[in-house]
């Protein structure tokens, strides 16, 4: 039989934290990573370059059933307006169907021979790789959240107005958390790792000795 590689599920809401601590993660002990936020920030992107609506959910199937791994590199993925139509396209369960086969084949192969992976997401632990190793689900209080992601945007040089930023942030919240397919929950094994009062190196050296520990490195 084959040996299966060790997966590290990164889970959490909008601006916890969690990209950036699961590519520091990887990158630290050689696992592969793949941002899975990305994939529905791509079908977002290929949408309204389309002119078409996200909430069209037979676009919205179709444009997602023709993903590839190229679309993860579109340059326009981080806008706001992507980020708000990706939230929508993710309720759409025919989108949600064609992107948990790209996922997994990461999971289960990943690219250039690294040891394991670690996917950051919603539903990794719940519903993408229930078999992890290991599950972290992070969290921080939506203002903290809301502070970090304003700070983000104004540190690039995007206009940025912190309510506005804590109300868009509440919405999504609200749709990941609340939609009928994998909604976004910690997995009942999942380790939650509360950031609100740990900056971004503390919260990395925690998740990293949790990890060590785990899988003996
Ligand atoms: O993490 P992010 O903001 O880049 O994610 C973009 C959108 O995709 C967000 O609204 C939640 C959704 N998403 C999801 O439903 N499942 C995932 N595994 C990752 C992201």
């Amino acid at each position: 039989k084959e040996k299966t590689l060790p997966v590290i599920a990164i889970d959490g809401p909008v601006a916890s934290g969690k990209g950036t601590l699961a590519r520091r993660l990887a990158a630290t002990i050689n696992f592969a990573y793949l941002d899975t936020g990305s994939l529905y920030r791509a079908v977002a992107s290929l949408i309204l370059e389309r002119g078409s609506d996200p909430n069209d959910s037979v676009v919205a199937a179709k444009v997602a059933d023709s993903f590839t791994a190229d679309d993860i590199n579109r340059s326009d993925l981080r806008d706001e307006k992507v980020g708000q139509a990706a939230s929508i396209v993710a309720a759409n369960q025919e989108v949600r169907k064609s992107l948990l086969e790209f996922q997994r084949n990461f999971a289960k192969a990943p690219p250039n021979n690294h040891l394991g992976a670690v996917l950051d997401g919603r539903d990794i632990g719940t519903v993408v790789c229930p078999d992890a190793e290991i599950k972290l689900f992070i969290s921080a209080t939506p203002e903290v959240r809301a502070k970090r992601r304003h700070k983000e945007l104004l540190d690039r040089g995007d206009e940025s107005i912190y309510a506005r930023v804590l109300e868009d942030l509440r919405e999504r919240d609200e749709r990941d958390r609340n939609r009928a397919t994998a909604p976004l929950r910690a997995a009942e094994d999942a380790v939650t790792l509360d950031t609100s009062d740990m900056d971004a190196d503390k919260a990395f050296e925690v998740a990293k000795s949790l990890v060590s520990e785990r899988l003996s490195l």
